[in-house]
């Protein structure tokens, strides 16, 4: 996913979904004054920017955003950096870099941990990436119906050797059956307080069939695809048949503290 510009223009869902947990966040009253915060997998930075930074109160510190790629991280900083908001590089799977080691009085996420097959790592990092007393707020996908397409596509041996790390990109919860109980034992595991977890059931339509191929493209991971890319749509649509612009997915939200 190395496309920042388009993405912005077409992620739609995570940005409603941001800001629906946001908005119970404030509602339970749960920022601190002076807060020093991250945004991990912070991407393009439009949702660090116009929506986390409206949200938080207007005292804080400073804003840290921190995804895996370069070329995010530079349009990031380019479109949405200032004098408190920093975009860095910085892979979640790995350990945390000394300098963000109990940083940061607020942890939030949007729409990345479905990206990590590494769970235990991932949530790692944020546990120790707070200072104690701070909290995370993580909202990804679990069950996902473009996955299943994808799964479909790379079965067909016209698209198997370009998608044989189709299992890479799909959500750890996208087959579990009780994706509650998965992440807050992975919480517990790593010593989070106050885990709250909930699962919601969301359905999005898109308005045409070109802003749901934009955000396919925007969203894929499998380089080889891009040279046919237009051909591969032509089979998406086809696996998905009529049914490809209205997404019934499940959306997971969890909370904790340390
Ligand atoms: C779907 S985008 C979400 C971007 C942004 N949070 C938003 O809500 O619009 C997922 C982002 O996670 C980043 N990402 C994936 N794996 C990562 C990792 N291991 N460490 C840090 N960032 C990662 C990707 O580069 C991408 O920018």
């Amino acid at each position: 996913m190395e496309l920042p510009d388009l993405y912005r223009k077409v992620a739609f869902i995570s940005k409603k979904d941001t800001k629906r947990a946001l908005d119970q966040f404030t509602i339970e009253n749960r920022w601190k004054e002076n807060a020093s915060i991250i945004d991990i997998g912070s991407g393009d930075g439009s949702t660090t920017k116009t929506i986390l930074e409206k949200y938080a109160s207007p005292s804080y510190t400073k804003i840290v955003g921190c995804d895996i790629s370069s070329k995010m991280v530079k349009y990031a900083n380019a479109h949405f950096g200032s004098e408190r908001i920093k975009f860095i590089q910085c892979d979640i799977v790995q350990l945390l870099p000394q300098f963000l080691k109990g940083e940061f009085d607020h942890a939030f996420s949007f729409y990345v941990l479905q990206r990590i097959q590494q769970q235990k790592a991932a949530f790692s990092f944020i546990y120790d990436c707070l200072k104690d007393g701070g909290s995370c707020l993580l909202v990804f996908l679990g069950r996902y119906p473009v996955y299943d397409v994808y799964r479909t596509l790379a079965r067909k041996a016209k698209w198997a050797e370009d998608l044989k790390d189709v299992e890479t990109f799909i959500s750890p919860y996208h087959d579990s059956q009780n994706p509650m109980n998965v992440v807050r034992n992975i919480m517990d595991s790593i010593g989070f307080k106050g885990i709250e977890v909930n699962v919601f059931d969301e359905t999005h339509t898109y308005d045409d069939a070109n802003t749901f191929k934009c955000l396919v493209k925007a969203i894929n991971p499998f380089n080889a695809l891009n040279e046919r890319w237009d051909e591969f749509m032509q089979d998406y649509f086809e696996v998905a048949s009529n049914n490809a612009v209205k997404i019934d997915y499940q959306v997971i939200v969890a909370y904790g503290s340390k």
